[in-house]
């Protein structure tokens, strides 16, 4: 096992070593002993840097003796803005998320909230000098800078991020941003006009070429009286998510490279111009489905009937009203990979459907013919050319649930049949969680799967593994 000699050390890091022992009231050896188990344990990589030689400075703080060393440390910039109070909110926010968060605050935030807040909020010190002797003894600003997992800027004024695109470190924040070599997430927030102008916009621009992140800034009031536009802060909850994304280890991404489409929501076949026939699907599961393709990696295309729902992050999302409709967008959108088809997709559409609005009259009410849609899921499951490697239906039934099901696997063709009950007692329909059986086409027969209730979020999470297994193996 190797041994280290502290007289052998060279001179500076011997001084550096020294004063912080004294500092800390240890031996010099048992300062090496803390650093080292501390490295260790926060900081693998710091660790491995110390084993092939390089001195790293990490001071020892009230939090790690207070052993919650694996936390996640944050370095939280606050700006010289309005918005700096909700950055003391913020504190929370991510101390909630089990980050460890140090403050630090600007010149211009000192107006808006003071270092003592910061610290009682993060117990933890707060930072706020360049030439603080207390700090930099050590190169407190490349600490800060370095010996955390991510920077958070809120609120990122104007000044801050001109300063940050140019490369300017006059002060505190500003040297850290520029020494930093961890993820930089900004949280702009300023006067509409000046969000709107051309130089905001150039850095911003520059700063999203560097690498650095950026949440909001929001529409809405400002502090100004009367003003409105974009430049509000994002709320602190919306800023510790978007930190905490870059906090989490990294996911897998079984579906990396495959082309997923999906189809959502109801149909609205029309009467007449204002009227239509529907259905009570909320698109809940298809949209949860297509949330959990994209971050399996899938590049995934929605096709969505009319629903509530906002598009889920990384979709391609395409709005259809009628069955031809939504015929017509999947056959624009392949070829694909896995087509999972999981609208309710409307049987009939009326015949002749009016131009102008149907009047009452005198004759009674209109007769409606009826005509059938296409079956979307039969159309792709049979085609010749193009068809997906992976072809899934949905069976929404009211009784004789697996019968209904199984023959349905059979008629449409498809591959896998996600079967579930909908019978208002079950409350699936428009509700957060579904009870589903899934029918696999294995050599013919036909393979079924009970699954437990759960949210329609874990069905399309379980859903996008079965897919991630099949895909590795037989349609990869
Ligand atoms: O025939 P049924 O509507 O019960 O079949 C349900 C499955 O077929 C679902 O996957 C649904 O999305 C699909 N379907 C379709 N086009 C239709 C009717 C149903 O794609 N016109």
């Amino acid at each position: 096992m190797a041994s280290l000699t502290i007289r052998k050390l060279d001179d500076a890091l011997k001084a550096e070593l020294r004063q912080r022992a004294a500092r800390n009231g240890r031996s010099m050896e048992d300062e090496v002993r803390v650093m080292l188990r501390e490295a260790t344990h926060r900081r693998p990589e710091i660790a491995a840097g110390l084993s092939q030689g390089i001195p790293q400075s990490f001071q020892s703080t009230p939090a790690e003796d207070s052993g919650q060393s694996d936390a996640a440390w944050i370095t939280l910039i606050v700006g010289g803005g309005i918005a700096a109070y909700k950055a003391m909110d913020l504190i929370r926010r991510l101390m909630e998320r089990g980050a460890t968060v140090r403050v630090v605050l600007t010149r211009a935030a000192q107006q808006f909230v003071t270092p003592l807040t910061a610290s009682a909020l993060s117990h933890q010190r707060c930072y706020t000098d360049l030439f603080d002797p207390n700090s930099e003894f050590d190169a407190g600003h490349i600490r800060l800078a370095r010996d955390c997992d991510l920077v958070v800027v809120a609120p990122a004024t104007a000044d801050l991020m001109a300063k940050m695109a140019n490369g300017h470190a006059d002060d505190l924040a500003s040297a850290i941003l520029l020494a930093t070599n961890r993820q930089i997430l900004l949280a702009p927030a300023m006067n509409p006009l000046m969000w709107d102008n051309a130089a905001t916009r150039r850095n911003v621009a520059q700063l999203q070429r560097d690498g650095v992140a950026l949440i909001g800034p929001n529409a809405g009031e400002m502090a100004e009286r009367n003003e409105a536009g974009t430049g509000r802060m994002a709320e602190p909850i919306e800023i510790a998510t978007a930190a905490e994304a870059f906090l989490r280890p990294p996911q897998p991404r079984p579906l990396a490279g495959k082309r997923v489409l999906i189809t959502a929501g109801p149909t609205h076949e029309p009467i007449d111009p204002v009227r239509y026939i529907a259905n009570r699907s909320s698109g809940k599961q298809g949209y949860a489905i297509a949330a959990a393709a994209a971050a399996a990696g899938a590049d995934v295309i929605l096709i969505s009937g009319p629903v509530e729902l906002r598009a889920p992050a990384g979709v391609a999302l395409t709005r259809v009203e009628s069955a031809r409709e939504m015929l017509a967008a999947v056959e624009v959108a392949l070829p694909v990979d896995i087509a999972i088809f999981a609208a309710a997709v409307a049987d009939w559409r009326v015949v002749g459907a009016g131009e102008q609005k149907l009047k009452k009259g005198a004759g009674g009410p209109p007769p409606l013919q009826l005509t059938e849609n296409p079956d979307i899921l039969a159309t792709v499951s049979k085609l010749k050319a193009n068809r997906p490697a992976l072809v899934i239906g949905f069976a929404a039934e009211t009784e004789h649930l697996l019968d209904n099901a199984t023959a349905k696997l059979a008629r449409k063709g498809c591959d896998w049949i996600v079967a579930n009950d909908v019978s208002p007692a079950t409350g699936v329909m428009g509700g957060d969680r579904n009870t589903v059986h899934l029918l696999m086409k294995t050599d013919g027969a036909a393979t079924i799967e009970a699954w437990p209730a759960m949210t329609k979020d874990d069905v399309a999470t379980a859903l996008v593994a079965r897919i991630a297994q099949a895909a590795g193996s037989q349609i990869a």
